[in-house]
């Protein structure tokens, strides 16, 4: 069997390209290493020099404020030298090829590659040719995997509800275009929360996604009762073919986030989103902003699980 590409030989992260096929083991260590970078978060000197002289790229070929910006903050606080192509003004316009631009970023002595593409794979593509001090994590496939971000979900629901194998977890929207429901719902199984649900219309649903572990629900009302945590996902509009919805009013209607849905949820829920949100499409102001809203903590948490990964990979720790 082939080994898991992600790991070394001595079954560490070589590279973070998806949280489907990681070990618990592997998971839990990412936790339990960002709650040592929480601590280097709150200091007044927030730095460490467990990556000094080393290079990382941040190579992102999609739209980002979140990942790209908490990425270079993460790398900045391991004390890395962080570079960010600019892609819009690289010679990708030229015509230069994906793995070409590696090479050429390889020669520039580059040690962790952050990437996020809209093709599903390419991080994957990379990790395949890049030499074996160097390492690439996944900041976002196409609809494929977004580990970071589900990462950083498990650290967010970790801080406030301690047990995953006492959860009942919903994510909400557009399943069928979202790396991060992908991510966090292999990450939740892995750990062992009994209930995942999902929630949206089925123009919205993989087929077949029951075979991830998750039940499904098309009733929102239904899928939110007795739920610990509710994770609002956007709706991709940018990863659609044809008029999957009748409108965005219709969404909102039938499963956008309001505060009379959530009180069907547990007393103590917890309201997550990984951003951008849109307001008045998959969730309401009053929420967002609300008492069970942790969608901020979760940004600041990424820091920290970023430093994780990056200190893992690049053979540091705290
Ligand atoms: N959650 C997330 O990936 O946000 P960005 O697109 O802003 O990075």
């Amino acid at each position: 069997m082939d080994r898991n590409p992600q790991l070394n030989k001595n079954g560490e992260l070589q590279h973070l390209l998806s949280i489907e096929g990681l070990p618990r083991e592997v998971i839990e260590r990412v936790l339990a290493t960002a709650d040592s970078f929480v601590g280097v978060t709150e200091r007044e000197v927030k730095k460490v020099p467990l990556l000094r002289g080393k290079s990382v790229f941040n190579l992102f070929f999609e739209p980002s404020t979140r990942t790209r910006t908490t990425f270079e903050i993460a790398a900045k606080r391991l004390s890395a030298d962080v570079i960010n192509l600019n892609i819009a003004a690289s010679s990708q316009s030229k015509g230069e090829s994906l793995l070409d631009t590696i090479a050429n970023l390889s020669a520039m002595q580059a040690d962790i590659y952050v990437v996020r593409h809209a093709s599903s794979g390419a991080p994957f593509l990379i990790a395949r040719h890049v030499k074996p001090h160097e390492h690439v994590i996944n900041a976002g496939d196409g609809r494929h995997a977004h580990p970071t971000q589900g990462l950083l979900d498990l650290y967010t629901l970790r801080h406030y509800k301690k047990d995953f194998t006492q959860l009942t977890v919903a994510i909400v929207g557009d399943v069928l275009h979202s790396r991060v429901a992908r991510s966090l719902i292999h990450g939740l199984t892995t750990l062992g929360t009994p209930e995942v649900r999902v929630i949206g219309p089925q123009t919205l649903m993989p087929s077949g996604v029951e075979a991830l572990g998750v039940h499904v629900y098309r009733d929102m009302r239904e899928g939110l009762k007795g739920c610990d945590a509710v994770v609002m996902l956007r709706l991709q509009n940018e990863r659609m073919r044809g008029a999957l919805l009748p409108s965005a009013q219709e969404f909102f209607k039938h499963f956008g986030l309001t505060a009379d849905k959530l009180a069907l949820a547990k007393p103590d829920v917890i309201v997550m989103h990984p951003g951008p949100m849109n307001r008045g499409v998959e969730i309401d102001s009053s929420v967002a902003d609300g008492p069970h809203s942790v969608i901020l903590p979760q940004v600041t948490f990424g820091i920290a699980v970023r430093m994780a990964v990056m200190s893992m990979v690049g053979g540091a720790s705290a």
